[in-house]
């Protein structure tokens, strides 16, 4: 097992990427604290890696909320009495982020504070203990539209969720840069289009889904299964001279 004896934080992990990297984390022997701001499908989560034998507990919260982000990191602490890696996949896409009755400025503000202002909070009350230990990986979900735009006929010149992740990629570099010299690594990976709730306005739509397809040079979504088992990758040992790196996991979608 590659995670044995190493406890992880994932937010976010109700759904998608989340969930899917705190199962295989649990698989390969972590001790998983699994945080989402909805509390029945983490709680769910726990139960079924229970089930299969693994190690999981659950805090909810907001990632977006300062009281909130250091009760999520300190539970860790008081659970399993140290915090080893850090996924920060708590987000959202300005469809999603709020009702439809919201304007475009709310809408700015959600996105940008879930989606990095929630990452800035988690990896800095995780960074603290991980100096302290001399040790941690912290693995933030950007993506691939922290580097390139949204292609044209999306027409979505204004939309939040480009700069949220392109500030993901930012503050990735600069924490690695900073944190090295203290054995804390610090990466992003930047998926292409990956099924989940995140995308399923876009999908439920044949016409669009078609057209999503077709940007990637493999001609198919991810699954949130692909994205985990590169976070494993980050997370463990293997990686251990990997830091401030931004991870594209998109079926060829930028190397267009
Ligand atoms: N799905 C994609 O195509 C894709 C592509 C690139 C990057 N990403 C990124 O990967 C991450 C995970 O995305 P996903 O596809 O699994 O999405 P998802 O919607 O399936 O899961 C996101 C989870 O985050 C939780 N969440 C939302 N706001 C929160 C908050 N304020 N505090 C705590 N938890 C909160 C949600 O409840 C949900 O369980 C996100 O950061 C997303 O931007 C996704």
């Amino acid at each position: 097992m590659r995670l044995q004896h190493k406890v992880a934080l994932v937010t976010g992990a109700g759904s998608g990427i989340g969930r899917a990297t705190a199962e295989l984390f649990a698989k390969e022997g972590a001790s998983v604290l699994a945080s989402d701001i909805n509390e029945t499908p983490v709680a769910e989560l726990v139960d079924a890696i229970r089930d299969e034998g693994g190690k999981a507990e659950t805090v909810t919260g907001d990632v977006s909320n300062s009281t909130d982000a250091k009760t999520i990191v300190d539970t860790a602490s008081e659970l399993f009495g140290r915090l080893d890696i850090v996924i920060n996949s708590a987000g959202v896409s300005a469809r999603n982020a709020l009702g439809s009755s919201a304007t475009p400025e709310e809408i700015w503000d959600r996105v940008i504070e879930i989606n990095l202002k929630g990452t800035y909070l988690i990896s800095w009350y995780a960074a603290e203990g991980m100096v302290k230990d001399g040790n941690g990986s912290i693995i933030n979900l950007a993506s691939i539209m922290g580097i390139v735009g949204y292609p044209q006929w999306m027409n979505q010149p204004f939309n939040p969720y480009p700069p949220s992740k392109g500030g993901v990629v930012q503050l990735t570099k600069n924490m690695a840069i900073a944190l090295a010299k203290d054995g804390v690594r610090v990466n992003c990976i930047c998926p292409g289009f990956v099924w989940s709730n995140l995308t399923e306005l876009l999908t439920s739509d044949p016409e669009t889904l078609r057209k999503l397809e077709e940007l990637h040079p493999m001609k198919r979504l991810g699954q949130p299964e692909e994205i985990a088992n590169v976070a494993l990758y980050l997370a463990s040992d293997e990686s251990s001279y990997v830091t401030g790196s931004s991870l594209v996991v998109d079926g060829g979608y930028t190397a267009r």
